[in-house]
């Protein structure tokens, strides 16, 4: 079967294509467009649909709009409580359902030749649930999803037999972890929706000192299920504009939601496992982003083996719609190969483009060899290799790296990127050395969604990736899945004695992800990058030899 996939509801508009049970092509509208998380968060949005991505998956697959078996979209507005308006719509909740409805149409007019009568609704936490279970590598396995909302509810716990999700438990609306957490970034002045890792950051840098108050407010029911009452946030912090100081008691609340949201995914989890008795935990829906709470997850719930949908957030679910339909097809579902879904351009693509930017590049017998000789001058690097990344972390296809023994480098990166100064940069490191360098955390990690402890003896030699708390956000790199990278980590080692590097995603200020070489020229010329890596290619600021 040949199956498209589809978010558009909410935000992050992604597509994806499945054929026979096997991901061929994902991507993320924001990566075309160029427009961060794809469009507003709001309901009228709702029709506007990943026009660019959804054709590109389809050019990927080699397929036409009408060889499509299946369209699957990832919300069902059948399933939609009307009577929950105001949750998160401001009035505007019936608009949204009508647009999801038209959704057919809609996909006609943006994928001439499809037939709008293969399109077919998948309820949201199916979809997050099959983007998490049936994409990782375990067979069957329990499965938990929590987001801000799908149609009628924000958490799914089941698990998968023989392929097939049982469901054991839904948490309905109002009740919601993930918009109880989008509630507090607001008031903590960054974006709803789209900043909570910055509140996951901040915290951090507090102390959970409301969190028996929070807990008379959210908590879990010991039933697969918790409740969310309104926050009076007024209460704990004040709010705070969007360039405003942060003041203590900003980074104590933030430590303190952070703190009853790890909570209540505990018990979930606990009761989940109670249930099941599985070994496996499969996580997905944007809480899952949550590293911080995965590794709680991890350590302290009865699980042995937890993993996370790469793109746990909405984006995801256009991956899980396609596979749940496969899956009810009776198609024998592969697990997901890796991040490295999206766009890729051979060297002839690439060369071309920089031939027409008039850039003085060479090519270097190995890049990998270039790329770390150039790290341990302390040279910030540009790092734009293979397919890209389906989801928002950065996995050595799109990223930036840097020297991780120069403390400063944080600060450079920052300005880069135009991000907070409180704000980590994370190690990618050699998957055989890494549980020397972090302890805590589960290891391998391949997918940077777990926080670590940085062993003491390591904290000072790298200080670049050593969050205020001691910990770091872990990409481990396998020498045979990841050859290119492994190579020049090592010889980064060779030249340094460290085994890891700094590796944040490849953008500038408020842009996505970069995606295609252009992006890559235009970041390189328009941000204090050394060096630009582009497939074999050098390309030295300053057109010096790199
Ligand atoms: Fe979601």
């Amino acid at each position: 079967m040949r199956i498209l996939g589809v978010n558009a509801v909410f935000h992050d508009p992604a597509a994806a294509v499945v054929v026979d049970g096997r991901i061929v092509a994902a991507a993320e509208e924001e990566r075309f467009t160029r427009r961060k998380h794809g469009k507003a968060p709001v309901p009228f949005a709702t029709w506007e649909l990943p026009e660019q991505a959804a054709a590109w998956c389809l050019r990927q697959a080699g397929l036409e709009p009408s060889e499509l078996d299946a369209v699957a979209y990832s919300y069902d507005p059948a399933l939609v409580d009307d009577t929950l308006d105001g949750v998160d719509s401001g009035g505007w909740e019936k608009l949204r359902t009508l647009y999801a409805r038209r959704a057919p149409a809609f996909l006609r007019t943006a994928l001439p030749g499809l037939d709008p009568s293969v399109v077919r609704f998948v309820r949201h936490h199916v979809a997050h649930a099959a983007s998490a279970a049936l994409a990782a590598p375990f067979g069957d396995c329990a499965v938990l999803t929590s987001d801000g909302r799908g149609e009628a509810e924000s958490a799914l716990l089941g698990e998968y037999r023989d392929g097939k999700l049982v469901e054991l438990a839904h948490q309905r609306l109002p009740h919601s972890l993930g918009l109880t957490y989008e509630a507090a970034t607001a008031h903590l002045g960054f974006r709803r929706s789209s900043d909570e890792y910055k509140v996951m950051a901040l915290a951090s840098y507090g102390s959970p000192r409301f969190v028996s108050e929070l807990r008379e407010l959210v908590f879990a029911t010991g039933d697969g299920g918790f409740r969310t009452a309104a926050v009076p946030w007024e209460h704990f912090a004040p709010a705070r504009g969007e360039h405003a100081e942060l003041l203590p008691e900003h980074a104590d609340l933030a430590a303190s939601v952070q703190r009853v949201t790890e909570e209540v995914l505990l018990d979930l989890a606990r009761w989940l496992h109670e249930r099941t008795g599985h070994p496996d935990l499969a996580l997905a829906g944007g809480t899952a982003l949550n590293c911080v709470a995965n590794t709680r997850l991890h350590d302290e719930s009865p699980f042995e083996r937890v993993w996370v949908q790469p793109a746990a957030g909405d984006a995801g679910t256009a991956l899980g719609a396609a596979l749940a339909l496969a899956a009810d097809f009776g198609e024998a579902v592969e697990p997901m190969p890796g991040a490295d879904l999206g766009r890729g351009f051979d060297d002839a693509e690439l060369e071309d483009w920089l031939r027409r930017a008039r850039l003085p590049y060479e090519r270097p017998a190995d890049i990998a060899a270039t790329v770390a000789r150039a790290l341990a001058d302390d040279r910030i690097v540009a790092w734009f290799q293979g397919r890209a990344e389906f989801g928002p972390r950065a996995l050595g296809r799109r990223s930036l790296l840097a020297h991780p023994g120069r403390a400063a480098n944080l600060d450079r990166l920052n300005d880069v990127k135009g991000r907070e100064q409180f704000r980590p940069v994370a190690p990618m490191v050699l998957a055989d050395r890494a549980a020397e360098l972090f302890t805590r955390g589960p290891l391998p990690s391949p997918y940077m969604l777990f926080v670590h402890d940085v062993a003491p003896q390591w904290r000072e030699r790298i200080p670049a990736v050593t969050h205020v708390d001691g910990t770091a956000r872990v990409q481990t790199v396998e020498s045979e899945e990841e050859p290119l990278l492994a190579r020049m980590l090592t010889e980064f080692e060779r030249r340094t004695g460290l085994p890891t590097v700094v590796n944040t995603s490849l953008n500038t200020a408020g842009r996505p992800m970069v995606d295609d070489p252009r992006d890559a020229l235009e970041c390189f010329g328009s941000a204090p990058v050394d060096l630009l890596a582009l497939g074999p290619f050098a390309v030295s600021r300053g057109g010096g030899p790199a």
